[in-house]
């Protein structure tokens, strides 16, 4: 078996010039009282992105963290989400951003909306880097979307398998580079 290379789907550039975008269109929703919420692990580097991108846009907001576990079978969702750890922050009447990697079934994003909203939040709205469009289990839209992302396992800014690549600064899928397909090409 050849080393795993990584195809480049979206390069570091285009994820940041998209940040900037979606941090305009956040302040253009016009946020009270905002709290931040990134859903540990995944979003981690572009919660750190899109945080400094919303500074520059002109919010101010309080920043916090919820780490989730959205239980996987290899690279498929069994569909049960738990909370390993939870936010500190009172919610009540606050607007709430929740920052994820990516919307796949849409369980961890419904989980964690439903969370916050039976907590009070005055409202809850979701910015995603990736959509995978026709996956979805539940019903959700995240209001906030980087780049509809094909129907592949994909890694790097942030994402993983099994904790490798995440420290990617662009998103891509493994590529076995000899001509064989892409490892968790489903198409
Ligand atoms: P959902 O609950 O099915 O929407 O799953 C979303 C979560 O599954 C994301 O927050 C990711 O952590 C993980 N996930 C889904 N697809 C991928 C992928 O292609 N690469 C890495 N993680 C993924
Ligand atoms: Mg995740």
């Amino acid at each position: 078996m050849t080393t795993p290379q990584v195809r480049v789907l979206f390069d570091e550039a285009v994820i940041a010039q998209r940040n900037e975008e979606l941090a305009r269109e956040i302040a253009a929703s016009d946020p009270k009282d905002l709290l931040v919420v990134a859903v540990l692990k995944g979003s981690f580097m572009f919660a750190a992105d899109l945080i400094r991108a919303l500074h520059r846009a002109g919010l101010k907001p309080q920043v916090e963290f919820i780490h989730l576990s959205s239980y996987r079978a290899g690279t498929v969702s069994t569909g049960q989400v738990a909370i390993l750890r939870d936010v500190e922050s009172a919610i009540e009447g606050r607007d709430v951003l929740l920052i994820d990697d990516i919307l796949e079934s849409g369980r961890t994003i419904v989980f964690a909306k439903d969370l916050l909203m039976a907590r009070g939040a005055r409202r809850v709205m979701t910015a995603v880097m990736l959509e995978k469009p026709g996956k979805r289990a539940v019903h959700i839209d995240a209001e906030f979307v980087g780049f509809t992302c094909p129907d592949l396992f994909v890694v790097g800014y942030g994402m993983d398998i099994a904790h490798s690549f995440r420290q990617l600064p662009f998103i891509g899928v493994i590529h076995q580079g000899d001509g064989a397909p892409d490892l968790f090409d489903k198409g």
